[in-house]
């Protein structure tokens, strides 16, 4: 897990999974009155780069809700393989240019 600080203030959190080549995003969150200023982006580009140099060859996440599906495209995930999950969410996935 990592949580975002700013002004001695948690605004957001993640809560990942490592495992041997692959990794998964399962909760991220910023808090409501702090989205949209760019801490998002700042805090899933800090997760990806350090599952990434930890051997991820690949990143997961379920879109849930599913209006978050933007902003990870945005950073760069494409269509999962598998999807959509068995709740109906978008599942994306990004790749390590590595791998
Ligand atoms: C989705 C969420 C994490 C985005 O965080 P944020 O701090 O608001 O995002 P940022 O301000 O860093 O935005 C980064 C980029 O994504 C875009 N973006 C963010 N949320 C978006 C949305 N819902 N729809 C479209 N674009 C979106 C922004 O416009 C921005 O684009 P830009 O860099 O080209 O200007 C936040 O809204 C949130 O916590 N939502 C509720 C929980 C949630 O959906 N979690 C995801 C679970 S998978």
């Amino acid at each position: 897990m990592t949580c975002l600080y700013a002004s001695r203030t948690i605004v957001g959190f993640s809560v990942f999974t490592l495992g041997q080549s692959r990794a998964k995003i399962d909760i991220f969150e910023i808090r409501p009155g702090y989205r949209g200023r760019g801490f998002g982006r700042y805090l899933a580009a800090h997760i990806l780069r350090m599952l990434l140099s930890h051997g991820a060859a690949r990143i997961e996440v379920e879109c849930a809700p599913r209006s978050s599906e933007p902003f990870w495209r945005k950073l760069g995930f494409v269509d999962h393989e598998e999807r959509p999950s068995g709740w109906g969410n978008p599942k994306l996935v990004l790749a390590s240019q590595a791998a």
